[in-house]
């Protein structure tokens, strides 16, 4: 069992990004649009060695409104609306599909929103076969949606595993009725354990289930039941969010009170026992949030150092270009990343116009490429070799990161990492405060040049 030392995290505990792309999201910019993203496709696609592509899709729908929800999505019944998005991102396909080499190869895809099963098991059907009609997906492909229990039947999930997906990801959050009415979101345990049956029913290959610390009303003992009914249901995978109340941002979060939140301290101690409970009941602890049994590729990927991070988090999928479409969805291709608009009538005018509807984005630097590696290193191998990095990127890896090399003196002495002249290796204790890490490593924060408001680390 991983036992959490908690005065150490609460030193560490301050806002910083969560470096699911480098450079991260707030310095993507407007200067970057369409022609700038073209510009990279044709360029990556005429490389012959090209790597596999990942596609991720967003679909912004939810039938109803959780007050937690910091996700980009939209509350639609109107049926009109969510055919007419959807025959947009048929559109934007289309237009991708001219520009890709065919003989790239799909590894991966992803359906995130929102949420994907807002769409009816024929729109699923439709959009999922269309996909597979344009592009060359690999029989062992990854395909993951994100899926609500609520309002979901067991004919979404065969539409969802007859199309190739095999993993779902489905939020939970927690299981007490008094934080349930809370956060607007009543998730019987029964429907939980209903959905999680079908699932295994149809032979999904991996199930992850989503919790959230830091709602209201919740103590140490009673998120501790919501945990041991994790545990008893036994999903694959588990991730445990915490919640950012931050509803000057996302206005709809002022619907929970302030005063109904778990202290800063009881946060702490609802995350320490649940790690604690998690790794206890064989779970591995992978990094920030999440959390797989032995068997399941992602805590082999950790210990064959195949992990990978991107926008969706940790994924087992290293090395492929992700092409990102829907509203707000981020692509990462070559050197560059490109965010789609986030208003639907601009995505809609961008693809009306015949071109990629990208709203901003981001041209990397050869400091940020490398940059970009170490913190991806670091996050998901949980050690680097200075000399052999060096060696790759043509650098004395000690020099060119000698300011954040020198940041690590209290860090080695609370025992998060080891650190020699030749290699950095990270702790268990050291991957719950990964971000911290890493930000030394981080160039917009060694220049000053990062004034972005980040979500605290822990
Ligand atoms: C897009 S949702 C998953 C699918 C579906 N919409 C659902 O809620 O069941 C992704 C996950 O993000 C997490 N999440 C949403 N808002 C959050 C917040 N403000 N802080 C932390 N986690 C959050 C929840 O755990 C949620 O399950
Ligand atoms: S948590 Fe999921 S279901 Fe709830 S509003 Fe957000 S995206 Fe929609």
């Amino acid at each position: 069992m991983f036992e959490i030392d908690i005065d150490i995290i609460k030193k560490y505990d301050k806002p910083g990004p969560r470096y699911t792309s480098y450079p991260t999201a707030p310095h993507f910019h407007e200067g970057f649009k369409h022609e700038k993203y073209l510009d990279e496709i044709i360029r990556t696609n005429s490389n012959a060695n090209a790597p596999d592509l990942s596609l991720y899709f967003h679909i912004p729908f939810c039938d109803t409104l959780c007050y937690f929800c910091g996700c980009n999505m939209i509350i639609s019944r109107n049926r009109d609306r969510i055919s007419e998005y959807v025959n947009y991102v048929k559109n934007e396909i289309d237009m991708l599909r001219t520009y890709l080499n065919a003989d790239r190869k799909v590894s991966q895809i992803h359906w995130g929103g929102g949420t994907p099963t807002h769409l009816n098991p024929e729109e699923i059907d439709d959009l999922k076969s269309f996909i597979n009609q344009n592009f060359d997906v690999t029989k062992d492909a990854e395909e993951g949606c994100e899926i609500d229990p609520r309002g979901l039947t067991r004919e979404h999930l065969e539409a969802l595993r007859k199309n190739g997906f095999n993993r779902i990801s489905m939020g939970v959050q927690d299981f007490n009725e008094k934080v349930q009415k809370a956060v607007n979101r009543i998730q019987p345990e029964d429907m939980t354990r209903q959905v999680v049956s079908w699932v295994r029913e149809l032979e999904f290959k991996s199930i992850n289930l989503d919790l959230i610390y830091g709602l209201p009303f919740q103590t140490v003992d009673e998120f501790a039941k919501s945990v041991d009914t994790i545990i008893d249901i036994s999903p694959d995978r588990i991730a445990v969010f915490n919640y950012a109340h931050v509803p000057w941002m996302k206005k709809h979060m002022s619907l929970i009170k302030t005063e109904d939140l778990p202290t800063p301290e009881e946060k702490l101690q609802i995350l320490k026992m649940t790690i604690e409970k998690l790794t206890g009941a064989g779970y591995v602890f992978i990094g920030m949030d999440h959390f797989a049994k032995p068997t399941d590729e992602m805590a082999v990927a950790l210990q064959e150092k195949k992990l990978y991070r991107n926008f969706q988090g940790y994924s087992t999928n290293a090395g492929t270009d992700l092409y990102g479409m829907g509203i707000t969805s981020i692509g990462q291709i070559g050197n560059i990343f490109a965010q789609n608009y986030k208003k639907e009538k601009e995505y809609f005018n961008a693809l009306e116009d015949g071109i990629f509807p990208v709203e901003r984005g981001y041209q990397l630097t050869q400091d940020d490429i490398i940059r970009r590696e170490v913190i991806m290193k670091i996050m998901c191998d949980f050690e680097l070799d200075f000399n052999k990095f060096g060696a790759l990127y043509n650098i004395n890896f000690n020099e060119y990161f000698k300011f954040g090399l020198s940041n690590f003196s209290e860090m080695i002495d609370d025992g998060l990492v080891e650190l020699t002249n030749d290699y950095i290796k990270i702790t268990e204790m050291g991957r719950l405060l990964i971000r911290n890490i890493a930000m030394n490593f981080d160039g917009y924060i060694e220049r000053k040049e990062d004034t972005a408001r980040y979500s605290r680390t822990v």
